[in-house]
């Protein structure tokens, strides 16, 4: 009994020690953190069962790994600790009542609560008020130097602000990479065939560890303050000292909250669980520390941890499960997107089932085949994803994921962009899954709000062939409509009016609803601002949005004049020159626009070929400009177009200056039952830059009566305000538009 103790003492520290080397010192783990955890559990239980085993190298007796050689290193003079963990109530009450009877009391003990980060630890130094030098926890004694990469980080204040700061101040805190940085960091690594992070503590860690300051400086890090080492007392408790720090200028947690007992700091637990997904960053827990400086300094230290701080910890955001399949789901814009079938598996609360896979390549670097066991990650609302493969659990027998030569929808062939990383349906508007996806997108709230034409519907409509595309969704007919599942005479009356009143939109929604690849509410808007007009966007091309420099023209001369191309070659079948990776394909239909053989192009001097575009959208890149002009040069879009404008959709001209207009700046009330909902005037009202205000005051302009209106009326009239019914306010801005 006693050898296989030992013997498994070993195994648990061999464990232990490999798989801190890959996360500490690799950032590079193989196992999720909760796996990792319950095997320091099992082995400090073992210790606390058998004393005589616990040896002064065990993974248990120390705080962290080595640090890497390449930074210099720096002492600790106060050794940065760990922390405790409790996962439930029973945990941190038998925590509170440890901390009472050290310190001799019956009476309830103040604690401060904030959440726990899942970053990494860092201890900033400032001398006079200025950073001196940043580092990070290493073995809890010695850390790295990573002063140059912490100054990059915009939330570490460089010098502390205000006054009656300790000319030697020690702050230490968390580095962490919020969820969304994270990601767009993910898809750019993935977009340049980069390796991407496994999480957002993994992403930091890598961060913060770049040798190269210039790199760690263009990632989303940032900070939050949790502690600090001074020779003077600052105040009486720590969340007092931390509103000092605040005041100095250093970030501390908007969640720091004193708590009056344990009750309450079980609430906290609950408040901050169910808070989790909408944080703006991953948290693993909450952590409690005992308010007061002095009875912290009377409970002191073991040797891991404080004995005043607890961290409770949550359910985990990784989990370990199975890929029973892989499948592939079609996008609006005909994307393939494969999709891991898992066996059911419950991540921080909620069970996941499948999780995405991005696209071919990533597969191909994380090397997922059907029957491996990977770790599934969820955290907010992102969909879960599969982030790593175990490799040692891999059996015999595994599968690997071949990408379909057809589209499972439609049959289509399925084709891929040699500079994209995606594959596509060929099938356009003919692939089922496309035209779901694309009118979902249409009827979207951002887009025409459709109301009551929900993706049951859709998915009806699109299988009965009802409906091909956005344009057909104008046509239906009531008899139609109604002969649907679960569809009455009634919802079917009344999505015929939601039809008729989304006809009534903006520029911007309905550039959006068109769903042009890349082109998200945001770019719509400003190109309706921008353009005016759906005529000036549909004309734009390539040469009125992308620049290229004489630098530029002159490189791509001398590459393809050495290339001795045929002269009757065409340019739009020019490839970009390897060499010059600035050179994209966009960049070739640019000068195709101009010139149509390569010998038309070689013959002009490259001074020539300059192009200084006369209206760049801001924010739009190279790339979203071609899909731009390439989704207005397709015939079957410009049909789509042409036909939805012909079933009757309008919005209002484009006012040349808001000034001008005579609705320009007045304020509207709108009262009564109106023929469309208010919303549609309000926005329309709004396009036209005039303000529409809920009450009626002197301040009114116009108020637009529909039937029954009661109260708004009678006021309009005792304050005498023009009042307009809608005919009158559709006369008003029609005038406008045509003026
Ligand atoms: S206090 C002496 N507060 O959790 C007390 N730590 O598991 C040391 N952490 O190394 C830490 N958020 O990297 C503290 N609000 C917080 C924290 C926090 C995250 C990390 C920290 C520490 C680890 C211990």
């Amino acid at each position: 009994m006693k050898h296989e103790v030992t013997e498994r003492v070993a195994d648990l520290r061999t464990q232990i020690e490999q798989h801190h080397y890959r996360y500490y010192v690799l950032d590079d783990p193989l196992i999720p953190d909760h796996a990792y955890d319950h095997l320091f559990q099992a082995l400090l239980a073992l210790e606390a069962q058998y004393p005589e085993l616990v040896a002064a190298d065990s993974p248990t007796q120390r705080v962290g790994a080595q640090p890497l050689a390449a930074f210099a290193q720096v002492v600790h003079t106060i050794p940065m600790l760990s922390l405790e963990n409790v996962f439930d109530t029973s945990g941190f009450a038998a925590f509170d009542q440890r901390v009472r009877e050290r310190l001799g009391v019956s009476e309830p003990v103040c604690y401060v609560a904030e959440p726990k980060l899942d970053g990494l630890a860092v201890s900033l130094r400032y001398e006079q008020g200025q950073l001196v030098q940043a580092a990070t926890r290493g073995d809890g004694r010695r850390g790295e130097d990573v002063t140059l990469n912490v100054r990059t980080i915009p939330s570490v204040p460089l010098r502390l602000l205000g006054s009656g700061w300790p000319e030697q101040l020690e702050v230490r805190g968390e580095v962490f990479m919020p969820r969304a940085g994270f990601e767009q960091l993910n898809e750019r690594q993935r977009t340049l065939g980069d390796k991407t992070f496994a999480n957002p503590r993994n992403a930091a860690a890598g961060s913060l560890r770049q040798l190269d300051p210039g790199v760690a400086a263009q990632r989303p890090l940032d900070w939050l303050c949790y502690g600090f080492v001074t020779d003077t007392r600052l105040a009486e408790t720590y969340f007092a000292v931390l509103q000092l720090l605040l005041s100095w200028g250093l970030p501390i947690s908007p969640w720091l909250t004193q708590l009056s007992d344990a009750t309450a700091c079980q609430m906290y637990v609950e408040q901050m669980r169910a808070r989790r997904d909408q944080l703006a960053y991953d948290i693993d827990g909450v952590v409690f520390k005992v308010d007061r400086l002095v009875d912290q300094q009377r409970l002191g230290f073991v040797a891991r941890a404080p004995r005043w701080a607890i961290a409770h910890k949550f359910p985990a955001q990784e989990e370990i499960t199975l890929v029973e399949a892989v499948s592939f789901q079609v996008g609006r814009t005909g994307a393939l997107t494969p999709v891991a079938q898992l066996q059911p598996v419950t991540v921080a609360g909620v069970q996941v089932s499948h999780a995405t896979l991005h696209n071919m390549d990533e597969i191909a670097r994380k090397d997922v085949r059907v029957g491996d066991t990977v770790v599934v990650r969820r955290a907010g609302d992102v969909i879960p994803e599969v982030v790593r493969v175990l490799p040692q659990q891999r059996p015999a027998d595994t599968v690997p994921v071949v990408l379909p030569v057809a589209c499972p929808v439609c049959g289509a062939a399925v084709l891929r962009v040699p500079d994209e990383a995606v594959a596509r349906c060929s099938g356009g508007l003919s692939c089922a899954a496309q035209r779901k996806q694309a009118i979902r997108h249409f009827a979207s709230r951002k887009a025409l709000d459709i109301r009551g034409l929900g993706n049951k519907l859709i998915d009806q409509l699109v299988a009965q062939d009802l409906v091909r595309d956005p344009a057909d969704l104008f046509s239906l007919s009531l008899e139609t409509l109604a002969g649907l599942e679960r569809m009455g005479a009634k919802s079917a009356a009344s999505l015929l009016v939601s039809l008729a009143q989304a006809k009534q939109t903006t520029l911007g929604r309905f550039l959006f609803a068109l769903g042009i690849p890349g082109t998200g509410e945001t770019m719509a808007q400003q190109l309706a601002d921008q353009f005016g007009t759906l005529e000036a966007v549909q004309q734009l091309r390539l040469s009125d949005l992308i620049p290229l420099k004489l630098s530029q023209a002159g490189k791509l001369h001398q590459v393809w004049v050495a290339a001795a191309l045929p002269p009757e070659q065409p340019v739009a079948e020019l490839v970009p020159p390897a060499e010059l990776s600035w050179c994209l394909p966009v960049h070739v239909r640019l000068l195709a626009e101009q010139f149509c053989t390569v010998g038309d192009l070689l013959a002009v001097p490259p001074a020539e070929w300059v192009n200084e575009p006369t209206c760049q959208v801001a924010g739009m890149g190279d790339n979203l400009a071609a899909k731009l002009v390439t989704f207005f040069q397709q015939a079957r879009n410009q049909t789509v177009i042409m036909r939805l404008r012909q079933a009757g959709l309008v919005w209002p001209a484009p006012v040349r200056s808001k000034q001008a207009h005579p609705v320009s700046g007045c304020t509207f009330v709108l009262t009564g039952t109106l023929t469309q909902s208010r919303h549609v005037y309000r926005e329309l009202l709004q396009a036209y830059g005039a303000k529409v205000a809920s009450a009626v005051s002197a301040q009114t302009d116009y108020v637009v009566a529909g039937e029954v209106a009661g109260s708004k009326l009678m006021k309009a009239r005792q304050l005498a305000v023009p009042v307009l019914d809608e005919a009158a306010l559709l006369r008003l801005l029609d005038e406008s538009a045509a003026s």
